[in-house]
């Protein structure tokens, strides 16, 4: 299978540091064009850093690190230190890494890059807030027929809010932007808190984690640990949700998923329900379908695939 080009837009987070550790063991299915960075968990200064940090972890100092928005369209930031830790991926030693940040701004790379990319070509998997991916899409609408996918972890339907109760985190620090993106007219997959409140990580899979004995899969247990920590308080499950992971997983192994094309859009007015993703799940409306939104995964198989590939570290 040829490899898939695509760019991560993130916000590390542990979730999304392990997502990054998953696609950047997986040379033989994607070319990673860019990471692009933008504040959300924790401010941007930390969210680039850690990028950086988890790219020289991973032994891929050969990918190219942008740093892109650190607020919001309108919107005022707000971050989760509460859930990440100061750093945004405690559980970790946090250095400074010897791998460089690129000059050039995350949007312009974006527009850059797309701009030279065939149609249909190029799948952006943001998993932060989507301020960098919308304001892309506002510098240079152009580039739009250049992107065959958008496969985002986001929004929350079924499972209720993660900050307040109707919103997930990622469309509620930037609604505008999610909206944009919602409307955006290329092919959208979203793996909602629907589907990755199915992906705990129980003491069993932190175990197999545990097992891993290397570097990497210290480092995954340490992340995981700390994260563990504030989300099986606060939803007294049985460990915390890969949000994250999820994105890549369903790029490599889509048949672990099951989802749903309907209409998402996002509450961008009322203070009480903003950010909310009003999904058409029953289409009741006649709103046009514009993402498939995934439902349900086969937690073990995604461990699985996740385990499989972070034993490629070593
Ligand atoms: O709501 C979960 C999402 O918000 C994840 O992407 C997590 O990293 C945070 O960004
Ligand atoms: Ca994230």
């Amino acid at each position: 299978m040829a490899s898939k080009k695509i760019i991560i837009d993130c916000d590390p987070g542990q979730d999304d540091a392990i997502m990054l550790l998953l696609a950047l063991a997986s040379p033989d299915e994607f070319d990673i064009l860019g990471i692009t960075t933008v504040a959300g968990n924790v401010p941007l200064h930390l969210t680039e850093r850690n990028t950086r940090i988890m790219c020289e972890i991973a032994g891929r100092p050969d990918v190219p690190i942008y740093a892109g928005h650190d607020r919001p369209m309108r919107r005022k930031l707000i971050t989760a230190e509460n859930v990440h830790g100061k750093t945004g991926i405690d559980g970790i030693d946090i250095y400074q890494p010897t791998i460089r940040l690129q000059p050039q701004h995350a949007v312009d790379f974006m527009v850059e890059c797309l701009m030279g990319a065939q149609d249909d070509s190029v799948t952006l998997v943001p998993t932060g807030p989507l301020t960098n991916i919308a304001a892309t899409i506002i510098k240079e609408p152009a580039i739009l027929p250049r992107i065959r996918e958008i496969v985002l972890m986001g929004g929350a339907m079924r499972e209720g809010g993660n900050t307040t109760p109707c919103a997930e985190f990622n469309i509620y620090v930037d609604p505008d932007a999610a909206q944009i993106v919602m409307h955006c007219g290329r092919p959208l997959t979203i793996a909602p808190l629907d589907v990755t409140h199915q992906a705990l990580v129980s003491r069993a899979r932190l175990q197999q984690f545990r097992e891993l004995d290397s570097p990497v899969g210290d480092a995954v247990v340490g992340l995981l640990e700390f994260f563990n920590r504030f989300d099986s308080e606060k939803y007294d499950s049985a460990g915390a949700p890969l949000h994250d992971p999820c994105t890549i997983a369903y790029l490599l192994s889509p048949g672990l998923f099951k989802g749903k094309r309907c209409n998402v859009e996002v509450e961008t007015q009322s203070e009480l329900t903003m950010g909310h993703t009003a999904v058409d799940f029953w289409q009741v409306t006649d709103r046009p379908c514009n993402a498939r939104w995934l439902y349900e995964v086969d937690a073990d198989g995604f461990f699985d695939l996740l385990i499989q590939r972070l034993c490629r570290y070593g």
